[in-house]
């Protein structure tokens, strides 16, 4: 047998045995373990938690909204300002208004060649020129959609 032969004996050896392996693991009993439905107490309780961190994630976007230049700009709860647009009318001009949409602008900010109104004097830079973390991004995101989009929490 030539090398080659050998060589390539070895690797369909190792094919078929990664195919065995993954076939065990596709099989039945194992995916049905995994499509089970959570128990009703543990779905509750995880829906609960979920609130809690989008209130948590709306408060803290609230308060480095307007106590950073977000509201130097865009005015007192987004409610337009000298420098910047409007926040809580549900007219996006540059994302489609979704959370990642509006992260997405946040994180970049907005180059005047960008702008679509022409009265603004000043560049939005990244971040609005605040240092954030990837969690402060997120949270500027939920406040500044919940302004038009509403909150979406249940009464207390
Ligand atoms: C120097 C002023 C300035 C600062 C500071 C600033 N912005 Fe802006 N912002 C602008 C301008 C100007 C635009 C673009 C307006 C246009 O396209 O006509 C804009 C656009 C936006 C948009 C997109 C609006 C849309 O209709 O799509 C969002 C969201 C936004 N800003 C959020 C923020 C947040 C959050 C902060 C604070 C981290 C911030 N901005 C800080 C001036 C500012």
């Amino acid at each position: 047998m030539h090398q080659w032969e050998v060589e390539m004996k070895g690797r369909y050896g190792r094919c078929v045995a990664l195919t065995v392996f993954f076939a065990a693991c596709a099989s039945p009993a194992w995916a049905q373990q995994e499509q089970q439905a959570l128990p009703e107490e543990i779905r509750v309780w995880m829906e609960r938690d979920q609130t809690q961190r989008w209130a948590a994630m709306i408060a803290e976007g609230d308060s480095i909204f307007n106590s950073r230049s977000c509201r130097r700009c865009h005015g007192e709860g987004g409610t337009s300002g000298r420098n910047g647009p409007d926040l809580t009318d549900a007219a996006w001009v540059q994302s489609d208004g979704s959370l990642e949409g509006i992260r997405r602008t946040i994180f970049w900010g907005v180059r005047r060649e960008d702008f679509a109104g022409s009265e603004w004097r000043f560049e939005m830079n990244p971040g609005g020129g605040v240092d954030l973390s990837w969690e402060q991004y997120s949270s500027l995101a939920a406040y500044v959609w919940s302004l038009n989009n509403g909150t979406h929490l249940p009464e207390r």
